[in-house]
């Protein structure tokens, strides 16, 4: 049975990822700030393990929940969209900086954390989901902190691509679409099912010649 753990996993595309892989029976591990209020979640019949990204100790505790339990498949999906103010002339730098924790060294944490166990896992597949608005050559400006923590975590996930492929580890850097969440809002034109489904295809065909590879949930790859 193939396990799959995702971080962010109680609302949009988490939820959603929960949901799908449940229903084709791998075995999930649901992570989300706070499951006393994870109901959606609960309801999915998953194991649900609480995790905040940026908080060490939350995730000190995950890896001793999890001991030596083999992860085939680990999403780091938690994301963040930045504080009110994040442009050229107005900065909110606490936001800023908490959206780094959240979008780009949280991933890193985690992967760091699990990495004995995605290693003990079948598959050994990271996938981290960043965003097209972290792409430099296509941007059109604004956002900057959500987009300039999604360049970083580009960088990051390819630097992981590059060193943990002695260990058998392949990483997927996808781009979800612009998908109806509460981050991506009701004018979105991608339903969360259409995003998880084809994200999810992108990960099954993850091999070591595609890691480290920025792709969208239909296959194209997008430029740095
Ligand atoms: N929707 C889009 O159009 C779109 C486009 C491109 C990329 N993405 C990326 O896709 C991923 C999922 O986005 P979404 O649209 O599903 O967003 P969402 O509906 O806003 O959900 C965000 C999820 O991240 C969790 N989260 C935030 N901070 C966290 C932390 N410190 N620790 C643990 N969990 C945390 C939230 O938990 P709480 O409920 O506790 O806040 C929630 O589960 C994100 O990485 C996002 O950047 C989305």
């Amino acid at each position: 049975m193939t396990t799959v753990l995702i971080t962010g996993a109680n609302r949009g595309l988490g939820l959603e990822f929960a949901r799908q892989y449940a229903a084709d029976g791998a075995e999930v591990i649901g992570c989300c700030r706070n499951p006393a209020a994870a109901d959606k979640l609960a309801d999915l019949g998953v194991r649900v393990e609480q995790l905040d990204v940026t908080d060490a100790e939350s995730v000190a505790r995950l890896c001793v929940a999890l001991a030596d339990t083999p992860i085939d498949i680990l999403i780091a999906n938690a994301g963040f969209y930045g504080p009110e103010a994040q442009d050229a002339d107005l900065a909110d730098f606490d936001g800023f900086i908490e959206t780094f924790r959240i979008n780009s060294l949280g991933p890193l944490m985690v992967a760091q954390a699990l990495k004995l166990n995605l290693m003990g896992g079948r598959d050994k597949k990271l996938v981290v989901i960043t965003s097209k608005m972290g792409s430099i050559s296509d941007s059109s400006g604004g956002f900057l902190a959500y987009r300039s923590s999604k360049a970083a975590l580009n960088m990051i996930a390819h630097g992981l691509a590059l060193a943990w492929k002695k260990n058998g580890i392949k990483v997927a850097i996808l781009h979800p679409g612009w998908v109806r969440t509460d981050m991506g809002g009701s004018s979105a034109p991608q339903s969360v099912s259409e995003s998880v489904s084809g994200l999810r295809d992108r990960i099954a065909e993850l091999w070591p010649g595609s890691s480290g590879h920025f792709i969208d949930y239909q296959g194209n790859e997008i430029g740095w």
